[in-house]
């Protein structure tokens, strides 16, 4: 019996572990995304990363450093589709189910404002005035 025990024990360990420890770090690079100097205040560009995620970076002062930038993913937090910024009412869009993100990618309408699902942000900083986004080089397995 203390065999078993020690098996099916055993067992469980291992299906856990499996679970929790499989999952090995995703890979980051800083990927080079534009001169900051020709992003004007209010400008939006999109940039695709290694590993397919689009991310929308968008310009809100002119100080010069990363501040002034802000990466927000463009994939929904609610079921994964695309949002594109609309700037007749300073917001990101998510047609498939009238979700609305405000311009820091705070959720402010539909599904994803009811489960407080903000636009990821990714890390950006600016070296020699080029702008530089870090991103996973592979997508999610
Ligand atoms: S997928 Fe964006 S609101 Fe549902």
């Amino acid at each position: 019996m203390t065999g078993g025990l020690v098996a099916g024990y055993g067992a469980l360990a291992g299906i856990a572990g499996r679970f929790l420890y499989t999952q090995s770090p995703r890979k980051l690079a800083w990927m080079f995304v534009g001169e900051a100097a020709k992003v004007k205040v209010g400008d939006v560009i999109r940039f695709e990363t290694p590993a397919g995620q689009t991310v929308t970076i968008t310009r809100r002062g002119q100080t010069g450093t990363a501040d002034d930038f802000l990466a927000l993913s463009s994939t929904c937090p609610h079921l994964g589709c695309q949002v594109h910024w609309e700037a007749q009412n300073s917001r990101f869009f998510c047609p498939c189910h009238n979700g609305a993100f405000d311009p820091a990618g705070k959720a402010i309408a539909g599904p994803p404002a009811e489960a407080r699902q903000s636009l990821p942000k990714y890390p950006l900083r600016i070296d020699n005035g080029m702008i530089f986004v870090e991103a996973p080089l592979e997508a999610l397995g």
